[in-house]
């Protein structure tokens, strides 16, 4: 597996993950089980954690990246994303927290301390700003971005059903190991 120890602390990746061979993960962190890391990502949990959890997926190119703690700032900012999320292709996410049942559309940039609630969907190259609350239920688009509308419920439905098929899509690519 791609993973490399820094600091004496290697990627904790849980049971049934499919992590591309061209992908690199350093340093602190952990991956929750039936998640995905696809070609080309790279997650450097050096300078501090990385949490992703169950059923997430992370697609083709995206980076992801933390920031140190310092007397500013004590507790720097982690990168933690929650369950059945999906990180579409080449986003950036830096030093943000992220709930539960989320799409970052692709090319998305979010900064450091923003805060995406449960069931959110963002837009295609759409750039959040640090430090911004989204807020649960509602489409965000733009740059910056702007809370666009309430979603439909079948975008709503969609957030669940995009991190299933990914989780299918992994134990497919499993299955040729
Ligand atoms: C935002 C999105 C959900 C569409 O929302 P929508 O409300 O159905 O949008 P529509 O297609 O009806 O377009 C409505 C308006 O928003 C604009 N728009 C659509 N997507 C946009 C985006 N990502 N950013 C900014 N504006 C966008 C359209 O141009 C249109 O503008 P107009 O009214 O001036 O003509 C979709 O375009 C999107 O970005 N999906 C993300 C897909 C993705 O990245 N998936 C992950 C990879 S697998």
């Amino acid at each position: 597996m791609p993973v490399r120890e820094y600091n004496s602390i290697s990627p904790s990746v849980a049971e049934r993950c499919y992590i591309d061979e061209s992908s690199v993960l350093v340093g602190e962190i952990t991956i929750g089980a039936d998640s995905s890391v696809w070609p080309l990502v790279a997650a450097r949990g050096d300078v501090n954690y990385i949490k992703v959890g169950a059923r997430t997926n992370i697609q083709d190119g995206s980076v992801l990246h933390v920031t140190r703690k310092s007397s500013g700032n004590p507790d720097g900012n982690p990168l933690i994303i929650g369950d059945d999320v999906t990180i579409g292709h080449k986003c950036m996410l830096h030093g943000c927290t992220l709930g539960n049942r989320i799409l970052v559309g692709m090319g998305a940039i979010v900064m450091d301390g923003a805060v995406v609630e449960d069931d959110v969907f963002i837009g295609a190259g759409t750039l959040v700003p640090p430090n911004k609350r989204l807020e649960s239920g509602y489409l965000y688009v733009g740059n910056p971005m702007m809370k666009k509308r309430p979603l439909k419920e079948s975008e709503q439905a969609f957030l669940k059903i995009s991190a299933d098929n990914y989780v299918r899509l992994k134990d497919e690519y499993l299955a040729q190991i």
